[in-house]
C-alpha cells in the first residue's frame, strides 16, 4: 500500500486527477469507480479543468458508481446516480450512456445487486476505483464487520454513518437506512484502488486502515490485500499515522516517471 501525505484537499485532489488523466492518455475507454460525499468533489473538479484546458481526452471515458441509496425515488438529488451525473458525468461533458450504476429503486434488490456485479465484469473491470472512508472505517458502504469477499449486496447503514450524511438531507429521518454497495470483494478486483481521506475526523479511521491489522471490524483495511493500493491524506487525516517519516521520504524518493 502506497501511502501519500498532501498539504491539503485540493493537492489530494490534483494529484489523483492527473493519476486518471495519465490513465485515460494509456487507456483512453477505462473505467471509472467514482464515489460520492464530499471527499473526491475536489478530484472531480480538478480532471474537469484539465480535461476543459485540453490537457486530458476524457470523452471515452466510462464511469461506474460504488454505491447506492435504496429506496429514493428515481431522480431523487441525493440519490447517488443523481449525484454523479451532476459532479462528474455532466462536468466531464459525458452522457449518461457512459455511466453505470446499481438500481436502488429496483422491485428485486438481490437481483438488482447480481445484475450489477455481471455488469461491472462484462464491462471488461474497473480499471481506477475512487474510494473515500466513513468515520466508521467503511469503503463503499461496507459497514464494520462486513465480509471481506462480499459482493454487491444490500446493507443497512450504521446510525454513525447516517449521522454522518444527514448533512445533505433536510433532515435525519430522510437518510434512508439500506443502501447497495459494490462488495469488498468487488472493490478488489478493481486494478487500482485510490482512497482519499481528509480532515482530522478521518484521522482515527485512516490510522487503523494504513497500520491496524487487517480486520472486518474496519473494513477499508481490505485494501492491505491489493496489489496496488494508494491511500492519500492531507495532514489533518494523517495526524495518527505513525510511520508519516517513512511514507514521506518514500514519496520524496520516487521516481518522476512512476505515477501513484
Ligand atoms: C460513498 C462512499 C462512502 C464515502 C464515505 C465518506 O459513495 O463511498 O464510503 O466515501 O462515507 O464520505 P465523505 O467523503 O462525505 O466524508
Amino acid at each position: 500500500m502506497e501511502i501519500v501525505i498532501v498539504p491539503d484537499a485540493a493537492a489530494g485532489g490534483e494529484l489523483i486527477a492527473s493519476a486518471i488523466a495519465g490513465l485515460l492518455t494509456r487507456k483512453p475507454d477505462a473505467l471509472l469507480g467514482v464515489a460520492t460525499g464530499s471527499t473526491p468533489l475536489p478530484i472531480y473538479q480538478a480532471l474537469a479543468a484539465k480535461a476543459s484546458a485540453g490537457d486530458v481526452d476524457v470523452s471515452r471515458a466510462r464511469i461506474c458508481q460504488l454505491d447506492e441509496y435504496v429506496g429514493l425515488p428515481p431522480g431523487h438529488p441525493e440519490s447517488y446516480r443523481s449525484v454523479v451525473l451532476r459532479e462528474v458525468v455532466e462536468p466531464l461533458g459525458l452522457s449518461a450512456s457512459s455511466f453505470m450504476g446499481p438500481d436502488g429503486s429496483a422491485e428485486d434488490i438481490a437481483a438488482a445487486c447480481a445484475d450489477y456485479d455481471r455488469a461491472l465484469a462484462g464491462a471488461g473491470g474497473v480499471d481506477l476505483q475512487l474510494l473515500g472512508i466513513g468515520t466508521d472505517g467503511h469503503i463503499g458502504f461496507n459497514e464494520p464487520c462486513s465480509s471481506l469477499s462480499s459482493r454487491t449486496r444490500i446493507k443497512t447503514l450504521t446510525e454513525q454513518t447516517r449521522v454522518d450524511n444527514a448533512r445533505f438531507f433536510d433532515s435525519l429521518d430522510e437518510v434512508p437506512h439500506h443502501v447497495i454497495t459494490q462488495g469488498i470483494g468487488t472493490i478488489l478486483e478493481a486494478r487500482h484502488l485510490v482512497l482519499l481521506a481528509t480532515g482530522e475526523a478521518k484521522a482515527e479511521a485512516v490510522a487503523l486502515t494504513v497500520e491496524g491489522p487487517l480486520a472486518a471490524v474496519v473494513p477499508a483495511s481490505a485494501l492491505q490485500l491489493h496489489p496496488h493500493a494508494t491511500v492519500v491524506v492531507d495532514e489533518a487525516a494523517a495526524s495518527k499515522l505513525k510511520l508519516t517519516d517513512y511514507f514521506r521520504a518514500t514519496y520524496a524518493a520516487k521516481p518522476a516517471w512512476q505515477s501513484i
